[in-house]
Protein backbone atom coordinates (compact mmCIF):
# COMPACT_ATOMS: atom_id res chain seq x y z
CA UNK A 1 0.00 0.00 0.00
CA UNK A 2 1.38 3.43 -1.11
CA UNK A 3 0.01 6.34 0.64
CA UNK A 4 0.07 10.06 -0.89
CA UNK A 5 1.59 13.06 0.33
CA UNK A 6 -1.99 14.25 1.04
CA UNK A 7 -2.56 11.02 3.20
CA UNK A 8 0.75 11.75 4.83
CA UNK A 9 -0.09 15.11 5.98
CA UNK A 10 -2.86 14.18 7.27
CA UNK A 11 -1.56 11.50 8.86
CA UNK A 12 1.24 13.78 10.60
CA UNK A 13 -1.26 16.62 11.24
CA UNK A 14 -3.27 14.11 13.51
CA UNK A 15 -0.51 12.38 15.31
CA UNK A 16 0.98 15.96 16.34
CA UNK A 17 -2.54 16.90 17.57
CA UNK A 18 -3.14 13.93 19.47
CA UNK A 19 0.29 14.54 20.73
CA UNK A 20 -0.14 17.94 21.79
CA UNK A 21 -3.37 16.49 23.77
CA UNK A 22 -1.88 14.18 25.58
CA UNK A 23 1.43 16.60 26.19
CA UNK A 24 -0.94 18.81 27.97
CA UNK A 25 -3.58 16.79 29.72
CA UNK A 26 -0.27 15.19 31.45
CA UNK A 27 1.01 18.89 31.94
CA UNK A 28 -2.58 20.51 33.17
CA UNK A 29 -3.83 17.37 35.01
CA UNK A 30 -7.31 17.29 33.28
CA UNK A 31 -7.95 16.49 29.43
CA UNK A 32 -9.98 19.24 27.41
CA UNK A 33 -13.11 17.26 27.89
CA UNK A 34 -16.52 18.99 27.66
CA UNK A 35 -19.12 19.29 30.43
CA UNK A 36 -22.15 17.49 29.68
CA UNK A 37 -25.21 19.53 28.29
CA UNK A 38 -26.66 18.77 31.67
CA UNK A 39 -23.99 19.93 33.79
CA UNK A 40 -24.16 23.17 31.30
CA UNK A 41 -27.68 23.20 32.04
CA UNK A 42 -27.53 23.21 35.71
CA UNK A 43 -24.81 25.97 35.38
CA UNK A 44 -27.11 27.86 33.53
CA UNK A 45 -29.73 27.68 36.33
CA UNK A 46 -27.19 29.05 38.85
CA UNK A 47 -26.05 32.50 36.52
CA UNK A 48 -29.94 32.91 36.19
CA UNK A 49 -29.94 33.26 40.17
CA UNK A 50 -26.51 35.02 40.21
CA UNK A 51 -28.12 37.54 37.39
CA UNK A 52 -24.74 38.70 35.91
CA UNK A 53 -25.34 42.55 34.93
CA UNK A 54 -24.11 44.31 31.80
CA UNK A 55 -20.05 45.16 31.67
CA UNK A 56 -19.69 42.13 34.71
CA UNK A 57 -17.03 39.63 34.04
CA UNK A 58 -16.89 36.10 33.57
CA UNK A 59 -14.16 33.85 33.63
CA UNK A 60 -14.10 30.38 32.64
CA UNK A 61 -11.00 29.26 34.32
CA UNK A 62 -10.13 25.87 31.59
CA UNK A 63 -12.19 27.12 28.52
CA UNK A 64 -11.13 23.68 26.59
CA UNK A 65 -12.77 24.04 23.36
CA UNK A 66 -15.16 26.54 24.21
CA UNK A 67 -18.34 24.42 25.03
CA UNK A 68 -19.02 26.79 27.82
CA UNK A 69 -17.32 30.30 27.24
CA UNK A 70 -18.35 30.55 23.60
CA UNK A 71 -22.37 30.08 24.89
CA UNK A 72 -21.51 32.29 27.52
CA UNK A 73 -20.65 34.96 25.03
CA UNK A 74 -23.46 34.49 23.23
CA UNK A 75 -26.23 34.29 25.88
CA UNK A 76 -24.86 37.41 27.89
CA UNK A 77 -23.49 39.49 25.44
CA UNK A 78 -23.62 42.85 27.33
CA UNK A 79 -20.54 41.06 29.71
CA UNK A 80 -17.22 40.63 29.32
CA UNK A 81 -16.61 37.03 29.29
CA UNK A 82 -12.72 35.86 29.15
CA UNK A 83 -11.36 32.09 29.13
CA UNK A 84 -7.93 30.72 29.98
CA UNK A 85 -6.78 27.54 28.21
CA UNK A 86 -3.41 25.92 28.10
CA UNK A 87 -3.94 23.54 25.34
CA UNK A 88 -2.82 24.45 22.57
CA UNK A 89 -5.40 22.73 19.60
CA UNK A 90 -8.89 23.41 21.72
CA UNK A 91 -7.71 26.80 22.43
CA UNK A 92 -7.28 27.29 19.12
CA UNK A 93 -10.02 25.50 18.08
CA UNK A 94 -12.54 28.21 19.78
CA UNK A 95 -10.52 31.11 18.99
CA UNK A 96 -11.22 30.29 15.39
CA UNK A 97 -14.72 29.63 16.34
CA UNK A 98 -15.11 32.77 18.19
CA UNK A 99 -13.39 34.52 15.32
CA UNK A 100 -16.69 32.95 12.81
CA UNK A 101 -19.14 33.90 15.32
CA UNK A 102 -17.51 37.21 15.46
CA UNK A 103 -17.54 37.22 19.69
CA UNK A 104 -16.40 40.65 20.31
CA UNK A 105 -17.02 40.67 24.22
CA UNK A 106 -15.44 37.54 24.64
CA UNK A 107 -11.13 37.22 25.22
CA UNK A 108 -9.44 33.66 24.99
CA UNK A 109 -5.87 33.44 26.53
CA UNK A 110 -3.46 30.43 26.22
CA UNK A 111 -2.15 30.75 29.58
CA UNK A 112 -1.61 29.42 32.53
CA UNK A 113 -4.16 30.73 35.00
CA UNK A 114 -1.85 29.14 38.02
CA UNK A 115 0.80 30.89 36.91
CA UNK A 116 0.35 34.36 36.59
CA UNK A 117 -2.14 36.72 38.88
CA UNK A 118 -5.44 35.30 38.85
CA UNK A 119 -7.88 37.37 36.55
CA UNK A 120 -10.16 39.96 38.24
CA UNK A 121 -13.69 38.52 37.40
CA UNK A 122 -17.32 39.04 39.03
CA UNK A 123 -17.85 35.51 38.20
CA UNK A 124 -16.03 32.25 37.62
CA UNK A 125 -16.92 29.38 35.95
CA UNK A 126 -14.33 25.91 36.18
CA UNK A 127 -14.44 22.42 35.30
CA UNK A 128 -11.13 21.33 36.87
CA UNK A 129 -10.00 18.41 39.23
CA UNK A 130 -9.35 17.76 42.35
CA UNK A 131 -5.97 19.11 42.57
CA UNK A 132 -6.73 22.16 40.29
CA UNK A 133 -8.88 22.90 43.01
CA UNK A 134 -6.85 23.03 45.82
CA UNK A 135 -4.51 24.86 43.87
CA UNK A 136 -6.85 27.65 42.92
CA UNK A 137 -7.80 27.97 46.79
CA UNK A 138 -4.38 28.37 47.93
CA UNK A 139 -3.77 31.22 45.01
CA UNK A 140 -7.21 32.48 45.47
CA UNK A 141 -6.17 32.95 49.84
CA UNK A 142 -2.57 34.80 49.03
CA UNK A 143 -3.82 36.61 46.35
CA UNK A 144 -6.70 37.50 48.10
CA UNK A 145 -8.70 37.04 45.00
CA UNK A 146 -12.17 37.51 45.39
CA UNK A 147 -14.60 37.45 42.86
CA UNK A 148 -18.38 37.31 43.92
CA UNK A 149 -19.50 33.79 42.93
CA UNK A 150 -17.57 30.26 41.69
CA UNK A 151 -19.47 28.18 40.08
CA UNK A 152 -17.49 24.83 39.56
CA UNK A 153 -18.42 21.48 37.76
CA UNK A 154 -17.63 18.38 39.29
CA UNK A 155 -15.45 19.30 42.06
CA UNK A 156 -15.84 21.23 45.31
CA UNK A 157 -13.52 24.17 46.28
CA UNK A 158 -11.75 23.27 49.64
CA UNK A 159 -12.36 24.78 52.79
CA UNK A 160 -15.56 26.47 51.54
CA UNK A 161 -18.66 26.14 51.85
CA UNK A 162 -21.25 25.98 48.82
CA UNK A 163 -23.83 28.19 48.94
CA UNK A 164 -25.96 25.52 47.04
CA UNK A 165 -25.22 21.66 45.15
CA UNK A 166 -27.02 20.39 43.13
CA UNK A 167 -26.73 16.70 41.63
CA UNK A 168 -27.14 16.21 37.74
CA UNK A 169 -29.09 13.60 36.33
CA UNK A 170 -26.54 12.05 34.48
CA UNK A 171 -24.51 8.72 34.94
CA UNK A 172 -22.34 10.39 37.45
CA UNK A 173 -24.70 12.47 39.28
CA UNK A 174 -22.21 15.04 38.56
CA UNK A 175 -22.50 18.23 41.25
CA UNK A 176 -21.97 21.61 40.27
CA UNK A 177 -21.57 24.04 43.21
CA UNK A 178 -22.40 27.20 43.46
CA UNK A 179 -20.17 29.45 46.24
CA UNK A 180 -20.74 32.79 47.40
CA UNK A 181 -17.03 34.12 47.72
C1 LIG B 1 -12.55 19.43 31.64
S1 LIG B 1 -11.98 20.75 30.59
C2 LIG B 1 -13.32 21.92 30.75
C3 LIG B 1 -13.61 22.68 29.47
C4 LIG B 1 -14.73 23.71 29.54
N1 LIG B 1 -14.59 24.61 30.66
C5 LIG B 1 -16.10 23.07 29.56
O1 LIG B 1 -16.76 23.14 30.60
O2 LIG B 1 -16.51 22.49 28.55
C6 LIG B 1 -10.72 21.48 31.61
C7 LIG B 1 -9.73 22.32 30.84
O3 LIG B 1 -8.95 23.07 31.76
C8 LIG B 1 -7.66 23.25 31.19
N2 LIG B 1 -6.75 23.61 32.29
C9 LIG B 1 -6.51 22.91 33.41
N3 LIG B 1 -5.63 23.56 34.20
C10 LIG B 1 -5.31 24.71 33.54
C11 LIG B 1 -4.45 25.81 33.85
N4 LIG B 1 -3.76 25.83 34.99
N5 LIG B 1 -4.38 26.83 32.97
C12 LIG B 1 -5.09 26.82 31.81
N6 LIG B 1 -5.93 25.80 31.47
C13 LIG B 1 -6.03 24.76 32.33
C14 LIG B 1 -7.36 21.91 30.54
O4 LIG B 1 -6.38 22.03 29.52
C15 LIG B 1 -8.75 21.51 30.01
O5 LIG B 1 -8.89 21.86 28.66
Amino acid sequence: MVISAFELVLLTSALLALCSIVYYTLKTGISPMPSSAKARAEVWQFLAQVSPRPKQTIVDLGSGWGGLVIPLALRFPECQIVGYELSWLPWFTSKVIQRVLRLHNLKLYRQNFLQQPLPSADIVVCYLYPEGMTKLADQGRVQHWRPSYLISICFALPNHNALEKVKVSDFYQTPVYLYRL
